[in-house]
Protein backbone atom coordinates (compact mmCIF):
# COMPACT_ATOMS: atom_id res chain seq x y z
CA UNK A 1 0.00 0.00 0.00
CA UNK A 2 1.44 3.32 -0.81
CA UNK A 3 -0.08 6.77 -0.95
CA UNK A 4 0.44 10.19 -1.82
CA UNK A 5 -1.02 13.69 -0.66
CA UNK A 6 -1.62 16.93 -2.26
CA UNK A 7 -2.75 20.08 -1.54
CA UNK A 8 -2.31 23.65 0.03
CA UNK A 9 -3.49 24.90 3.58
CA UNK A 10 -5.65 27.96 1.80
CA UNK A 11 -6.10 26.40 -1.34
CA UNK A 12 -8.92 24.45 -2.67
CA UNK A 13 -8.59 20.93 -1.38
CA UNK A 14 -6.29 18.39 0.04
CA UNK A 15 -6.59 15.39 -1.84
CA UNK A 16 -5.00 11.67 -0.89
CA UNK A 17 -4.55 8.87 -3.51
CA UNK A 18 -4.02 5.43 -1.75
CA UNK A 19 -2.92 1.75 -3.65
CA UNK A 20 -2.95 -1.24 -2.83
CA UNK A 21 -6.12 -1.31 0.23
CA UNK A 22 -7.71 -4.80 -0.26
CA UNK A 23 -10.57 -5.46 -2.49
CA UNK A 24 -13.76 -5.95 0.07
CA UNK A 25 -13.19 -4.10 3.37
CA UNK A 26 -15.80 -2.34 3.96
CA UNK A 27 -15.17 1.64 4.02
CA UNK A 28 -17.73 4.84 4.51
CA UNK A 29 -16.83 8.34 4.64
CA UNK A 30 -18.32 8.14 8.37
CA UNK A 31 -15.06 5.50 9.32
CA UNK A 32 -12.81 8.53 8.39
CA UNK A 33 -14.73 11.77 9.09
CA UNK A 34 -14.82 10.66 12.87
CA UNK A 35 -10.81 10.58 13.27
CA UNK A 36 -10.82 14.10 10.87
CA UNK A 37 -12.77 15.27 14.06
CA UNK A 38 -10.18 14.21 16.23
CA UNK A 39 -7.82 16.25 14.37
CA UNK A 40 -9.74 19.29 14.76
CA UNK A 41 -10.34 19.10 18.60
CA UNK A 42 -7.83 19.04 21.38
CA UNK A 43 -8.40 21.85 24.14
CA UNK A 44 -6.17 24.76 23.36
CA UNK A 45 -7.23 24.90 20.12
CA UNK A 46 -9.29 27.79 17.94
CA UNK A 47 -10.23 29.70 15.22
CA UNK A 48 -9.55 27.79 11.77
CA UNK A 49 -10.42 24.86 13.97
CA UNK A 50 -13.77 26.26 14.35
CA UNK A 51 -14.24 27.03 10.87
CA UNK A 52 -13.04 24.08 9.24
CA UNK A 53 -15.34 20.95 10.42
CA UNK A 54 -13.68 18.78 7.81
CA UNK A 55 -15.72 16.10 6.08
CA UNK A 56 -14.22 13.30 3.16
CA UNK A 57 -15.36 12.61 -0.06
CA UNK A 58 -14.35 9.45 -1.57
CA UNK A 59 -14.39 9.62 -5.02
CA UNK A 60 -12.63 6.72 -6.45
CA UNK A 61 -11.76 2.96 -5.42
CA UNK A 62 -15.39 2.07 -3.09
CA UNK A 63 -18.21 1.26 -4.75
CA UNK A 64 -21.07 0.15 -2.87
CA UNK A 65 -19.73 0.06 0.88
CA UNK A 66 -16.24 -1.95 -0.03
CA UNK A 67 -13.61 -0.88 -1.28
CA UNK A 68 -12.78 -2.16 -4.86
CA UNK A 69 -9.02 -2.97 -4.82
CA UNK A 70 -8.37 -0.11 -7.41
CA UNK A 71 -6.32 3.39 -6.22
CA UNK A 72 -9.15 5.22 -3.28
CA UNK A 73 -8.68 8.84 -3.93
CA UNK A 74 -9.88 11.27 -0.77
CA UNK A 75 -11.08 14.56 -1.04
CA UNK A 76 -11.31 17.42 1.34
CA UNK A 77 -12.67 20.88 0.53
CA UNK A 78 -10.98 23.43 2.37
CA UNK A 79 -13.84 25.54 3.41
CA UNK A 80 -12.10 28.56 4.18
CA UNK A 81 -10.46 28.89 0.67
CA UNK A 82 -13.10 30.89 -0.13
CA UNK A 83 -11.60 33.41 1.40
CA UNK A 84 -8.50 33.34 -0.35
CA UNK A 85 -9.60 33.01 -4.03
CA UNK A 86 -7.10 35.71 -5.21
CA UNK A 87 -4.25 35.07 -3.40
CA UNK A 88 -4.37 31.29 -3.63
CA UNK A 89 -5.51 31.37 -7.63
CA UNK A 90 -4.43 28.87 -9.94
CA UNK A 91 -4.61 31.69 -12.91
CA UNK A 92 -1.61 34.58 -12.62
CA UNK A 93 -3.08 37.89 -11.28
CA UNK A 94 -2.79 41.36 -11.56
CA UNK A 95 0.87 41.96 -9.85
CA UNK A 96 -0.75 44.65 -6.96
CA UNK A 97 -2.85 42.07 -5.93
CA UNK A 98 0.33 39.32 -5.38
CA UNK A 99 1.36 41.82 -2.38
CA UNK A 100 -1.68 40.55 -0.61
CA UNK A 101 -0.49 38.53 2.53
CA UNK A 102 2.95 37.58 0.88
CA UNK A 103 5.39 37.27 3.44
CA UNK A 104 8.80 38.50 3.60
CA UNK A 105 9.24 37.70 7.30
CA UNK A 106 10.17 33.99 7.70
CA UNK A 107 8.82 32.58 11.08
CA UNK A 108 11.99 30.59 13.21
CA UNK A 109 10.92 27.31 13.59
CA UNK A 110 8.90 27.08 10.25
CA UNK A 111 9.60 26.49 6.55
CA UNK A 112 9.01 29.62 5.51
CA UNK A 113 12.88 30.84 5.29
CA UNK A 114 15.06 27.73 4.10
CA UNK A 115 11.66 26.89 1.41
CA UNK A 116 12.01 29.98 0.01
CA UNK A 117 16.27 29.83 -0.26
CA UNK A 118 15.70 26.30 -1.82
CA UNK A 119 13.12 27.27 -4.17
CA UNK A 120 13.58 30.79 -4.91
CA UNK A 121 10.64 32.42 -4.14
CA UNK A 122 10.26 35.78 -3.58
CA UNK A 123 7.00 35.38 -1.17
CA UNK A 124 7.11 33.24 1.11
CA UNK A 125 3.94 32.02 1.47
CA UNK A 126 4.81 29.13 -1.12
CA UNK A 127 6.83 27.75 1.85
CA UNK A 128 4.20 28.20 4.02
CA UNK A 129 1.04 27.17 2.32
CA UNK A 130 2.72 23.56 1.29
CA UNK A 131 4.81 22.93 4.63
CA UNK A 132 1.65 23.77 7.10
CA UNK A 133 0.43 21.25 9.06
CA UNK A 134 -2.93 21.57 7.38
CA UNK A 135 -1.36 18.65 5.40
CA UNK A 136 -1.56 16.35 8.07
CA UNK A 137 -5.89 16.40 8.00
CA UNK A 138 -4.85 13.73 4.77
CA UNK A 139 -2.75 11.62 7.14
CA UNK A 140 -5.05 11.18 9.22
CA UNK A 141 -7.63 10.27 6.41
CA UNK A 142 -5.66 7.30 5.09
CA UNK A 143 -4.72 6.47 8.57
CA UNK A 144 -8.34 6.22 8.75
CA UNK A 145 -8.21 3.84 6.12
CA UNK A 146 -5.17 1.89 7.46
CA UNK A 147 -7.09 1.74 10.81
CA UNK A 148 -10.06 -0.35 8.91
CA UNK A 149 -7.81 -2.92 7.60
CA UNK A 150 -5.81 -3.16 11.21
CA UNK A 151 -9.67 -3.24 13.10
CA UNK A 152 -10.31 -6.35 10.41
CA UNK A 153 -7.01 -8.28 12.13
CA UNK A 154 -8.21 -7.50 15.68
CA UNK A 155 -5.31 -5.00 16.16
CA UNK A 156 -5.69 -2.18 18.38
CA UNK A 157 -4.65 1.32 18.15
CA UNK A 158 -4.67 4.26 20.69
CA UNK A 159 -2.68 7.59 21.77
CA UNK A 160 -2.55 9.31 24.73
CA UNK A 161 -0.15 12.24 25.69
CA UNK A 162 2.15 11.44 28.57
CA UNK A 163 4.17 15.15 28.63
CA UNK A 164 2.72 18.04 28.47
CA UNK A 165 4.86 21.34 28.62
CA UNK A 166 7.31 19.73 30.85
CA UNK A 167 4.60 18.35 32.90
CA UNK A 168 4.57 14.37 33.22
CA UNK A 169 1.27 12.33 33.19
CA UNK A 170 1.60 9.36 35.23
CA UNK A 171 -0.11 6.40 34.01
CA UNK A 172 -1.58 4.10 36.11
CA UNK A 173 -0.09 0.34 35.39
CA UNK A 174 -1.68 -2.08 32.93
CA UNK A 175 -4.30 -0.58 31.05
CA UNK A 176 -5.17 -2.25 28.16
CA UNK A 177 -5.22 -0.78 24.47
CA UNK A 178 -9.13 -0.10 24.75
CA UNK A 179 -8.76 1.38 27.98
CA UNK A 180 -5.92 3.67 27.07
CA UNK A 181 -7.82 4.64 23.79
CA UNK A 182 -11.58 5.17 25.85
CA UNK A 183 -9.72 7.25 28.83
CA UNK A 184 -7.91 9.47 26.16
CA UNK A 185 -10.65 10.07 24.44
CA UNK A 186 -12.77 11.23 26.99
CA UNK A 187 -10.09 13.71 27.78
CA UNK A 188 -9.68 16.90 26.29
CA UNK A 189 -6.19 16.79 26.48
CA UNK A 190 -6.32 13.06 25.84
CA UNK A 191 -4.50 12.10 28.65
CA UNK A 192 -5.19 8.77 30.52
CA UNK A 193 -4.93 10.48 34.09
CA UNK A 194 -8.37 12.58 34.79
CA UNK A 195 -6.45 13.69 37.91
CA UNK A 196 -4.50 15.72 36.15
CA UNK A 197 -6.64 17.30 33.74
CA UNK A 198 -7.99 20.38 35.11
CA UNK A 199 -4.07 21.81 36.19
CA UNK A 200 -2.68 20.99 32.35
CA UNK A 201 -5.94 22.87 30.96
CA UNK A 202 -5.14 25.41 33.79
CA UNK A 203 -1.73 25.63 32.20
CA UNK A 204 -2.68 25.74 28.60
CA UNK A 205 -4.78 28.92 29.76
CA UNK A 206 -2.05 30.60 31.61
CA UNK A 207 0.89 30.01 28.10
CA UNK A 208 -2.17 31.39 25.76
CA UNK A 209 -2.12 34.58 28.03
CA UNK A 210 1.69 34.95 27.54
CA UNK A 211 1.43 34.87 24.04
CA UNK A 212 3.48 31.83 23.85
CA UNK A 213 3.37 27.76 23.13
CA UNK A 214 4.35 24.41 24.22
CA UNK A 215 4.93 21.08 23.03
CA UNK A 216 5.17 17.25 24.72
CA UNK A 217 5.27 13.75 24.38
CA UNK A 218 2.37 11.30 22.77
CA UNK A 219 2.89 7.58 23.36
CA UNK A 220 0.88 5.45 20.36
CA UNK A 221 0.29 1.85 21.55
CA UNK A 222 -0.57 -0.95 19.02
CA UNK A 223 -2.13 -4.61 20.72
CA UNK A 224 -2.67 -8.07 18.54
CA UNK A 225 0.63 -7.54 16.60
CA UNK A 226 1.30 -10.56 14.65
CA UNK A 227 5.19 -11.51 15.40
CA UNK A 228 7.72 -11.37 12.60
CA UNK A 229 6.36 -8.26 10.57
CA UNK A 230 9.56 -5.95 9.35
CA UNK A 231 12.93 -7.73 9.12
CA UNK A 232 16.81 -7.85 10.04
CA UNK A 233 17.83 -8.79 6.71
CA UNK A 234 18.57 -4.97 5.28
CA UNK A 235 18.75 -1.43 6.70
CA UNK A 236 15.60 -0.36 5.43
CA UNK A 237 13.20 -3.33 5.81
CA UNK A 238 13.65 -2.92 9.41
CA UNK A 239 10.05 -1.71 11.22
CA UNK A 240 10.97 0.25 14.05
CA UNK A 241 13.02 2.59 11.70
CA UNK A 242 10.29 2.69 9.05
CA UNK A 243 7.89 3.57 12.02
CA UNK A 244 10.34 6.06 13.51
CA UNK A 245 10.80 8.01 10.07
CA UNK A 246 6.97 8.10 9.77
CA UNK A 247 6.88 9.79 13.45
CA UNK A 248 9.51 12.17 12.70
CA UNK A 249 7.75 13.15 9.29
CA UNK A 250 4.87 14.97 11.30
CA UNK A 251 4.92 18.32 11.52
CA UNK A 252 6.59 19.73 14.53
CA UNK A 253 7.51 16.14 15.60
CA UNK A 254 11.90 15.87 16.73
CA UNK A 255 12.18 12.54 18.56
CA UNK A 256 11.24 8.77 18.65
CA UNK A 257 11.73 6.59 21.04
CA UNK A 258 10.31 3.01 21.95
CA UNK A 259 9.64 1.32 24.73
CA UNK A 260 12.09 3.08 27.30
CA UNK A 261 13.87 4.01 24.62
CA UNK A 262 15.80 6.75 25.96
CA UNK A 263 15.90 5.35 29.18
CA UNK A 264 17.90 1.78 28.03
CA UNK A 265 21.37 4.53 27.98
CA UNK A 266 20.81 4.63 31.51
CA UNK A 267 19.68 0.89 32.70
CA UNK A 268 21.83 -2.32 32.88
CA UNK A 269 20.55 -5.39 30.15
CA UNK A 270 19.25 -6.89 33.34
CA UNK A 271 16.55 -3.76 33.53
CA UNK A 272 16.02 -3.81 29.95
CA UNK A 273 15.68 -7.39 28.08
CA UNK A 274 12.33 -9.34 28.17
CA UNK A 275 12.10 -12.58 29.40
CA UNK A 276 10.97 -14.81 26.80
CA UNK A 277 7.54 -17.04 28.61
CA UNK A 278 5.55 -19.62 26.87
CA UNK A 279 1.94 -20.81 27.29
CA UNK A 280 -0.70 -23.21 25.51
CA UNK A 281 -3.05 -20.12 25.46
CA UNK A 282 -0.98 -17.38 24.47
CA UNK A 283 2.49 -18.79 22.63
CA UNK A 284 5.97 -17.10 23.39
CA UNK A 285 4.77 -13.89 25.94
CA UNK A 286 7.32 -11.75 27.98
CA UNK A 287 7.84 -10.89 31.47
CA UNK A 288 7.75 -7.36 30.79
CA UNK A 289 7.80 -5.35 27.22
CA UNK A 290 10.72 -2.70 27.87
CA UNK A 291 11.77 -3.15 24.08
CA UNK A 292 8.26 -1.86 22.90
CA UNK A 293 7.42 -5.23 20.69
CA UNK A 294 10.60 -4.99 18.56
CA UNK A 295 13.68 -7.18 18.42
CA UNK A 296 15.82 -6.43 15.28
CA UNK A 297 13.75 -4.75 13.22
CA UNK A 298 10.68 -6.84 13.82
CA UNK A 299 7.85 -6.98 15.69
CA UNK A 300 7.77 -9.50 18.73
CA UNK A 301 3.74 -9.98 19.26
CA UNK A 302 4.50 -7.51 22.35
CA UNK A 303 2.15 -4.58 21.91
CA UNK A 304 4.27 -2.06 19.97
CA UNK A 305 4.87 1.29 22.33
CA UNK A 306 6.34 3.87 20.51
CA UNK A 307 6.21 7.80 21.58
CA UNK A 308 7.13 10.80 19.83
CA UNK A 309 7.97 14.14 21.42
CA UNK A 310 6.59 17.56 19.23
CA UNK A 311 8.58 20.97 19.88
CA UNK A 312 6.31 23.52 21.04
CA UNK A 313 4.20 25.37 17.49
CA UNK A 314 6.55 27.97 16.01
CA UNK A 315 4.08 30.56 15.64
CA UNK A 316 3.98 32.84 18.65
CA UNK A 317 1.61 35.76 19.33
CA UNK A 318 4.12 37.64 21.23
CA UNK A 319 6.33 37.54 17.87
CA UNK A 320 10.47 36.25 17.50
CA UNK A 321 12.29 38.25 15.57
CA UNK A 322 13.17 37.62 11.76
CA UNK A 323 14.41 39.56 9.04
CA UNK A 324 13.02 40.85 6.13
CA UNK A 325 13.89 39.11 3.11
CA UNK A 326 13.98 42.29 0.89
CA UNK A 327 15.93 44.80 3.11
CA UNK A 328 17.33 42.39 5.42
CA UNK A 329 16.67 44.40 8.20
CA UNK A 330 15.61 42.98 11.63
CA UNK A 331 11.54 43.23 11.75
CA UNK A 332 8.82 40.71 13.96
CA UNK A 333 8.08 37.12 12.17
CA UNK A 334 4.35 36.91 10.38
CA UNK A 335 1.77 35.22 12.74
CA UNK A 336 -0.16 33.23 10.67
CA UNK A 337 -2.01 31.35 12.90
CA UNK A 338 -1.19 29.55 16.37
CA UNK A 339 -2.55 28.26 19.49
CA UNK A 340 -0.83 27.56 22.77
CA UNK A 341 -0.34 23.57 21.76
CA UNK A 342 -2.20 21.39 19.56
CA UNK A 343 -0.47 17.98 21.01
CA UNK A 344 -3.88 16.03 21.19
CA UNK A 345 -4.31 16.57 17.78
CA UNK A 346 -0.83 15.57 16.73
CA UNK A 347 -1.35 12.78 18.78
CA UNK A 348 -4.25 11.74 16.57
CA UNK A 349 -2.25 12.38 13.69
CA UNK A 350 0.78 10.14 15.05
CA UNK A 351 -1.74 7.42 15.15
CA UNK A 352 -2.67 7.51 12.07
CA UNK A 353 1.05 7.53 10.75
CA UNK A 354 2.11 4.45 12.97
CA UNK A 355 -1.59 2.77 11.83
CA UNK A 356 -0.44 3.25 8.09
CA UNK A 357 2.93 1.63 8.49
CA UNK A 358 2.02 -1.30 10.24
CA UNK A 359 -0.66 -1.82 7.62
CA UNK A 360 1.60 -1.19 5.13
CA UNK A 361 3.42 -3.99 6.47
CA UNK A 362 0.85 -6.69 6.97
CA UNK A 363 0.04 -6.13 3.36
CA UNK A 364 3.40 -6.32 1.88
CA UNK A 365 4.16 -9.51 4.03
CA UNK A 366 0.36 -11.68 3.66
CA UNK A 367 -1.29 -12.36 0.26
CA UNK A 368 -3.98 -9.50 -0.02
CA UNK A 369 -5.86 -8.85 -3.05
CA UNK A 370 -8.72 -9.51 -0.70
CA UNK A 371 -9.67 -8.95 2.58
CA UNK A 372 -10.88 -12.36 3.32
CA UNK A 373 -7.65 -13.50 1.68
CA UNK A 374 -5.73 -11.37 4.16
CA UNK A 375 -7.19 -12.48 7.24
CA UNK A 376 -7.17 -15.86 6.47
CA UNK A 377 -3.15 -15.92 6.13
CA UNK A 378 -2.75 -13.58 9.03
CA UNK A 379 -4.75 -16.45 11.22
CA UNK A 380 -2.38 -19.01 10.00
CA UNK A 381 0.87 -17.14 10.22
CA UNK A 382 -0.65 -16.80 14.07
CA UNK A 383 -1.08 -20.06 14.55
CA UNK A 384 2.28 -21.19 13.13
CA UNK A 385 4.14 -18.79 15.20
CA UNK A 386 2.07 -19.65 18.70
CA UNK A 387 3.27 -22.91 18.20
CA UNK A 388 6.92 -22.50 16.88
C1 LIG B 1 -1.50 18.95 14.41
C2 LIG B 1 -0.50 20.05 14.25
C3 LIG B 1 -0.92 21.38 14.27
C4 LIG B 1 -0.01 22.41 14.13
N1 LIG B 1 -0.47 23.70 14.18
C5 LIG B 1 0.41 24.73 14.06
C6 LIG B 1 -0.06 26.09 14.15
O1 LIG B 1 -1.24 26.36 14.33
N2 LIG B 1 0.87 27.06 14.03
C7 LIG B 1 2.19 26.81 13.86
O2 LIG B 1 2.98 27.72 13.78
N3 LIG B 1 2.66 25.53 13.77
C8 LIG B 1 1.80 24.49 13.87
N4 LIG B 1 2.27 23.19 13.79
C9 LIG B 1 3.72 22.93 13.64
C10 LIG B 1 4.29 23.32 12.28
O3 LIG B 1 3.50 22.83 11.23
C11 LIG B 1 5.74 22.83 12.12
O4 LIG B 1 6.49 23.15 13.24
C12 LIG B 1 6.38 23.45 10.89
O5 LIG B 1 5.71 22.97 9.73
C13 LIG B 1 7.90 23.21 10.73
O6 LIG B 1 8.18 21.86 10.65
P1 LIG B 1 9.21 21.17 11.69
O7 LIG B 1 8.78 21.67 13.07
O8 LIG B 1 8.97 19.70 11.55
O9 LIG B 1 10.59 21.62 11.35
C14 LIG B 1 1.38 22.13 13.96
C15 LIG B 1 1.80 20.78 13.92
C16 LIG B 1 0.88 19.74 14.07
C17 LIG B 1 1.34 18.32 14.06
Amino acid sequence: MRYLTAGESHGPRLTAIIEGVPAGLPLTAEDINKDLKRRQGGYGRGGRMKIESDQVEITAGVRHGKTTGAPITLNVTNKDHQKWLEIMAVEDIEDRLKTKRKITHPRPGHADLVGGMKYRFDDLRNSLERSSARETTMRVAVGAVAKRILAELDIEIANHVVVFGGKEIDVPDGLTVDQIKELAQQSEISVVNQDREQEIKDYIDQIKKEGDTIGGVVETIVGGVPAGLGSFVQWDTKLDAKLAQAVVSINAFKGVEFGVGFQAGYRKGSEVMDEILWNEEEGYTRRTNNLGGFEGGMTNGQPVVVRGVMKPIPTLYKPLMSVDIETHEPYKATVERSDPTALPAAGVVMESVVATVMAQEILDKFSSDNLEELKAAVAAHRDYVKHF
